[in-house]
């Protein structure tokens, strides 16, 4: 009962009002120390609560054979949809994880009470303190955690690491994170002054002829070119309003479509290279010339060609990228519908 000082202390706090409430209700009596001792079996990671005893690979082997081999396999493989004990290293970060004593679990002691209060399943603590040291060191042998010759008692018991226990750790949440969202939060009149960076007019409304560029760059120089923000934006807004504008039905029907590119694509602020090269700015790029990518050697030979991706070239590269580019390592088929890369092309288009 040391474990549990608190918990202790509440017991004797019952005992002691127990003549008062056997008065009033004539019910219950404290736990007899026994019973106490039987319900407190758990097991601490410093060794707390152990037996003494001890077990050997050996005869861990044995009763694993007889006892846990029907449900969990003779190697801790496991038999049909039971769970498997030994196995699974180096799976953790995989989709499809599997978590074993070995591979997953912190602590010995979690198995030493595991196997001692719950199994084997449907005939919970029939094993002996002996033979649940045996069983654990032959679970151990299983994990490659320990060699054949092994023997676990209570003694050696805090020495065996299981090879997880480093990626876990307490819970520090209170010291290292609480502080920082526990701030003061502003409400009101929070930033001095509001500048603008940036405007929310669609990307390439904006055609790419030079006067346009000119008005373009002059509405970013700004104050040093006598110019104010708003007169520069409007007529931007004018010469827009002369040519025609990229569809914007057409642009959300091609981001759409560009779900088949998703997967290997990335396009926006902060797009990086994923299993194909981001395709910011695209449209006028030369081939293959992203830096840090890795192109097919197909691809490299289009970049030394001169290939630069338009919207002709583009559209046949994606009505059949292997035919286009042979050698390409692009595996996509290619769009069946011209619709389609029309739309991609003009979604493409917004991406500088
Ligand atoms: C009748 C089938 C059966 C037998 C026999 C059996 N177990 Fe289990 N075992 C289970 C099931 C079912 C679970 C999962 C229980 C749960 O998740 O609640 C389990 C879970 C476990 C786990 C935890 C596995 C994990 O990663 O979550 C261990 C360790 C274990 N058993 C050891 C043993 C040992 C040692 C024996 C023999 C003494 C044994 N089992 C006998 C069915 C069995
Ligand atoms: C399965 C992954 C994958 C998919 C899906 C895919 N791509 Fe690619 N893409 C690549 C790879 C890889 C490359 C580089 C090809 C090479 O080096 O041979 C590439 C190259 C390109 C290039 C040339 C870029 C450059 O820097 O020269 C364009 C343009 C492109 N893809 C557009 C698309 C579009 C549009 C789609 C959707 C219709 C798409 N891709 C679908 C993987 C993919």
């Amino acid at each position: 009962m040391s474990k549990f000082p608190e918990l202790a202390a509440v017991a004797l706090a019952v005992a002691l009002a127990g003549p008062a409430a056997a008065q009033s209700f004539d019910l219950g009596r404290p736990a007899t120390e026994a019973e106490v001792a039987a319900w407190d079996i758990d097991i601490r990671p410093d060794g707390m609560g152990l037996p003494e005893g001890s077990g050997d690979v050996w005869t861990g082997e044995e009763l694993y054979v007889d006892l846990c081999a029907s449900c969990h396999g003779d190697f801790g493989e496991a038999r049909g949809r039971w769970p498997v004990l030994a196995g699974g290293d180096g799976t953790l970060t995989d989709d499809r994880p599997v978590k074993t004593i070995g591979s997953y679990w912190p602590y010995l002691s979690t198995v030493w009470d595991y196997v001692h209060r719950a199994m084997p399943f449907g005939q919970a603590q029939m094993l002996t303190d002996d033979e649940v040291y045996a069983i654990t060191a032959y679970l151990l042998y299983l994990n490659y955690i320990v060699e054949d010759d092994f023997t676990l008692s209570h003694e050696n018991f805090t020495e065996v690491r299981l090879p997880n226990e480093e990626n876990f750790f307490l819970d520090d949440r209170a010291e290292a994170e609480l502080a920082a969202f526990s701030d003061e939060v502003c409400m009101t009149d929070c930033k001095d002054a509001v500048e603008i960076t940036a405007r929310a007019a669609v990307v390439d409304v904006t055609p790419d002829d030079a006067a346009a560029r000119e008005r373009r760059e002059a509405a970013a120089a700004g104050a040093d070119a006598g110019v104010t923000e708003t007169d520069a934006a409007e007529e931007v807004v004018e010469a827009a309003a002369e040519e025609p504008a990229v569809d914007p039905q057409l642009v959300a029907d091609g981001e759409k479509a560009f779900a088949k590119c998703r997967a290997c694509h990335q396009v926006g602020e902060g797009a990086k290279n994923r299993s194909g090269p981001h395709l910011n700015g695209v449209i006028g790029r030369l081939a293959g010339s992203i830096e840090g990518f890795r192109y097919s050697r197909a691809f490299q030979e289009a970049h030394d060609e001169g290939l630069t991706w338009t919207e002709e070239t583009l559209a046949e590269f994606l009505a059949k990228p292997r035919t286009y580019i042979k050698g390409t390592k692009m595996s996509f088929a290619g769009f069946r519908q011209d619709e389609d890369i029309d739309a991609v092309i003009a979604y493409l288009s917004t991406f500088e």
